[in-house]
Order: C-alpha cells, then structure tokens, then sequence
C-alpha cells in the first residue's frame, strides 16, 4: 500500500486519537530518504544542525540561508513526511514583516511545508501574522534553545507551578495565534501532560514525557552516532556511531592489506584494448 503524503490536517487529526505522531530531525537528502521510509510522520530541519552537523555549542550561529538549504536537501528526498523547517535566531525576533518573509523564504526557496519558531505569548502576534500569509506554524515552548544564554544554559524549564502556569498561559496563546501544534522540549512530564490535556492541537515532546501527543528526537541521538554525553531524555535505538568506527577501521584495515579494491571493484579497459608492453613494467618495458 502506498503511503499519502502526511499534511498538516492529518497531523492536527491525530491529537486524541491514541496514533502518537512520530517526528525525527533530517538535514540532508540520504537521511530523509532512510527516516520516510520508516514511516515517520515529520521530518524536522531543526537548527539543531548548529550543534549535530556544524560543530558549534549552540544553535545561535545557524543563519537563514543555511536553513533554506538544508529544508532543499531534504525537499529533494521527496519524502511523504511532512517537512518542518525551523526559523534560526535572528529571522523572526526583529518584526512581524521579517518573520513573514524568512518564514516565506523556507516554503518558497527551501520547499519547507510548515516553520517552526520559539516563544511564547510574546510572539502570538507574529505567528497570527505569518499564519495569516498562509504559512502553518508550529510553536516550541519549554527548553528553547535559541534563548540559552537568558536560561543559564540548556535547562528543564517550567519546573515550579508558576512556571508551570507560565507556559499553560503560552501554550494557550500560541494555540489562539493559530500554530497546527506545539514543541514542549525539556519540561517535567507531569506539565507536558496539563498542557496537552488543555489544549487542542497536537504537543511533540522532546524531554517531556509520555504524554505528549507525539514525540520528537535529534535523528542522530536516535541513532547512537553522537559520542559526547547524551541528554537524560535520549534513547538511543541504535549505536550506529560504534558501527561507522567498526566499518572505517575495516576499510582502513583492506586499504592497507590490499584486499580493498577486490577484482570485483575494479574496471578493465575496453574490449580489444590492451597496455602496449613499453607501457607496462613501469614504463621500460624490462620485467622486475
Ligand atoms: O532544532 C531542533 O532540531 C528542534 C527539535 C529537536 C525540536 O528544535
């Protein structure tokens, strides 16, 4: 059977269905083409590639042209997954207008089918506007990275009841302002749950428990392939990094043994076509 393209609609129908939404970060075309073929429903171009692709200790370098690009790369697996990309720091702060048009940029340019922004009540006004050009928004809430340095660090948020009561009150304005759903990343689970159990459209959660209405991962937490110190809310369902190690020490072992290329890998020349002798014998025509 093949699978339909997942839209925003068929997201939105999921809250309260007991289908959890499954999302996974994609940055380039070969992962996206490996995740969609698991069947996952998003496919998130996080600026968290800051951090996982880039090298940098926070996703705050990561600029508007570099997202576009990475939304082109994923675009191009044509994945049935909807495809999210993020706004970076700096391309939705400054005014309504300049959201509405980096927001507009990742759709037309990066072929992005919804965008995703940080913030809470603060921005209900600019995500009412960019949902108003016809752009879907989804909010992030909690944990927001691209305020790391107003938090003290990346740090579980909303962990008093005022807190707690803080992002109710955002979450519920971001539903007002239009977002199809909302990231709750790094938040205790028991307020992950309140505010899913408020709210009408769909939560993904990342470090937010269970009761979410979906959850999301970094593609390569997932997959094992970070070596640092994983974050407590990580399960690594595979440990493909030991598994790239084990496979470039065997290359690396052949290349130099001279078992790699085999003859199986080699090309020959045409048919009838041979090395003149003088060639041959490093070029005197004399055997060793
Ligand atoms: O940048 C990102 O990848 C994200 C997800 C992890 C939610 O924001």
């Amino acid at each position: 059977m093949t699978r339909e393209k997942t839209t925003i609609p068929d997201l939105r129908a999921r809250k309260g269905q007991g289908q959890k939404i499954t999302a996974v970060t994609a940055y380039d075309a070969t992962m996206a083409r490996l995740l969609d073929e698991a069947e996952v429903d998003i496919l998130m171009v996080g600026d968290s590639l800051g951090m996982v692709v880039q090298g940098w200790d926070s996703t705050l370098p990561v600029t508007l042209d570099q997202m576009v690009y990475h939304c082109q790369c994923v675009a191009r697996a044509r994945p049935r997954a909807h495809i999210v990309g993020d706004l970076p720091f700096l391309s939705y702060q400054a005014s309504e207008e300049q959201a509405v048009l980096s927001a507009g940029r990742l759709l037309q340019e990066g072929h992005a089918e919804s965008v995703k922004l940080e913030g809470g009540r603060t921005f209900a006004p600019t995500i009412r506007r960019v949902v108003s050009a016809g752009i879907p928004v989804m909010g992030h809430l909690g944990l927001t990275p691209q305020s790391v340095h107003a938090m003290g660090g990346f740090k579980v948020q909303a962990r008093s009841e005022q807190g707690a009561r803080e992002l109710l009150a955002d979450a519920l304005a971001l539903e007002s302002a239009g977002v199809y759903a909302i990231v709750l990343e790094g938040v205790p689970s028991e307020v992950a749950a309140l505010v899913t159990s408020r709210l009408s459209v769909p939560t993904i959660g990342i470090g937010a428990g269970p009761e979410t209405d979906g959850q999301v991962l970094v593609c390569y937490d997932l997959l094992g392939m970070y070596r640092g110190r994983a974050p407590k809310f990580v399960r690594r369902f595979a440990e493909l990094g030991d598994g790239v190690v084990e496979a470039a020490r065997s290359y690396r072992s052949a290349v130099q043994d001279g078992s790699f290329p085999g003859p199986q890998h080699v090309f020959g020349m045409s048919q009838g076509e041979q090395l003149p002798e003088e060639l041959r014998y490093g070029g005197d025509g004399e055997q060793p």
